[in-house]
């Protein structure tokens, strides 16, 4: 087979080399394109563009595969649990006994949030959106951890497991502080407690009763936190690659992939898909509205939680989430209709033409915010959990980049539709 392409322009033929990953994805290497045929590759939003090797997750959209490291999703999410799964991503190997028990430890000495730091949540207002708070809050670590933040990738490399452990240690911690500030609640200091027991700690702690974590409570919330730790290259991955590649630290690209998180398209979702499901349930439907207003076409009508940039086929995630809300919820003893409408939401829209056409199935969003909210957490709490889940693969994406000796700056080029060249007019003889 040949490991060529050939590509045609204006009559004149250019090879172009091929390239197949560990599991056959191929793609065409069109990086001196430009320089060779004066052409680029046009591909708005980047669906069929390779902007990085990666050896962190693979994901087949159309089987409905998703492998961290080469593990299935299926199999961290019955055996593992979140941090491991968060080393692994990071490290690229399950951890033995004492590298799991020092990654724990790090991550424990490292998960409060210093009193000048908490200065900062008052700048900001009660209502204030919470992940434009861990966004910045987030941002404000490269200025108190400056020497493990320095814009330069050999000595941010040298600090990386600090740098790494803090991250996701403190992101949770901050998460849990936004909620309490939020609420007007004296913040509750993390414990020498499991990662998952520690964040239900911090957030719902009474002054004089200790919050102590229900079993069932805090194996849902590590699923939920280990199904959204890494998820290839989507919107706020690449975005932390991106600003990666610049040389920024660790701590401002994790920033700048909070912010892409937060949009309705990406992690903000899971709110939409409880937003939707409430208008069903408030106003008496049975989502006939709904489907009907998606199948209008109109971005803003879109049913939340269904369909996926990557996964044409099923999005394994969700399966495992849809599994898991039902029994959460059993076991909780929780009746929640908004688990009814949402199963029969489902229902109809699988037997639906239009959906079943685009292939639109539920992702993972569709299910997570109930369990969301059996455990308690508000809805405009969700994203932020969907941010300290992902904050592994963030982390990850970020090593990769500046690791990479042979890394350049993401710089993508455009087709430019503007104006062509004109001649500067005086105030007084324009129109
Ligand atoms: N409801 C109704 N129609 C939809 C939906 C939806 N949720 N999603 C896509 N479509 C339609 C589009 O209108 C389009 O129809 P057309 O071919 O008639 O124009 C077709 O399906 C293909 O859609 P695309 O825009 O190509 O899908 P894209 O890959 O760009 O978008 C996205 C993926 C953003 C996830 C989209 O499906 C969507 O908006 N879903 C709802 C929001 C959501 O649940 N996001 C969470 C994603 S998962 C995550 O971030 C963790």
């Amino acid at each position: 087979m040949s490991n060529e392409a050939i590509l045609k322009i204006d009559g004149k033929e250019y090879t172009l080399p091929t390239m197949v990953g560990s599991e056959g994805e191929k793609a065409v290497d069109v990086r001196k394109l430009r320089t060779e045929t004066g052409h680029i590759c046009f591909d708005q939003g980047y669906g069929n563009t390779g902007s990085c090797e990666s050896a962190i997750t693979y994901l087949d959209g159309d089987n409905g595969i998703l492998r961290h490291r080469g593990y299935p999703i299926e199999q961290l999410a019955a055996h593992s649990e979140f941090l491991e799964t968060a080393y692994l991503i990071i490290y690229g190997e399950l951890p033995n006994a004492k590298q799991r028990k020092t990654f724990s430890q790090l991550l424990r000495k490292n998960a409060s949030i210093e009193t000048q730091m908490q200065k900062i949540f008052e700048g900001f207002p009660k209502d204030a959106p919470p992940m434009a708070m861990l966004s910045s809050i987030v941002s404000s670590l490269a200025v108190h951890y400056s020497n493990l933040a320095t814009n330069n990738f050999e000595k941010d490399l040298q600090n990386f497991d600090l740098a790494a452990a803090m991250a996701i240690s403190k992101i949770r911690t901050i998460g849990a502080m936004i909620y309490r500030y939020q609420h007007g609640l004296p913040y509750v200091h993390p414990k020498d407690v499991p990662f998952c027991d520690n964040f239900l700690h911090m957030m719902f702690s009474e002054p004089y009763q200790e919050y102590v974590a229900v079993p069932e409570v805090s194996r849902a919330l590590n699923l939920l936190l280990l199904l959204h730790a890494d998820h290839e290259q989507n919107c706020s991955t690449s975005t932390v690659r991106m600003v990666g590649s610049s040389a920024a630290n660790l701590f401002t690209s994790l920033s700048a992939g909070i912010a892409a998180l937060s949009g309705p398209l990406h992690g903000g979702a899971n709110a939409a898909v409880m937003h939707m499901l409430q208008s069903i349930h408030d106003e008496g439907d049975d989502g006939t509205r709904f489907i009907a207003a998606a199948k209008s076409g109109g971005k803003g009508n879109r049913l939340m939680g269904f369909g996926h940039a990557v996964y044409r086929n099923f999005d394994p995630r969700a399966k495992i989430i849809g599994d898991a809300c039902e029994k959460v919820l059993a076991k909780l003893g929780i009746d929640d209709p908004l688990l009814a409408i949402a199963k029969n939401l489902e229902q109809a829209a699988l037997k639906d033409d239009y959906f079943l056409s685009r292939k639109l199935y539920p992702n993972v969003d569709f299910y997570s915010g109930i369990i969301m909210r059996a455990l308690g957490i508000p809805v405009n709490m969700f994203t932020v959990i969907f941010a300290i889940g992902r904050t592994p693969g963030w982390i990850a994406n970020w090593r990769e980049v500046a690791a990479n000796p042979k890394g350049r700056i993401y710089r993508p080029r455009q087709i430019y539709v503007g104006p062509v060249k004109r001649d500067y007019v005086a105030i007084d003889q324009r129109a």
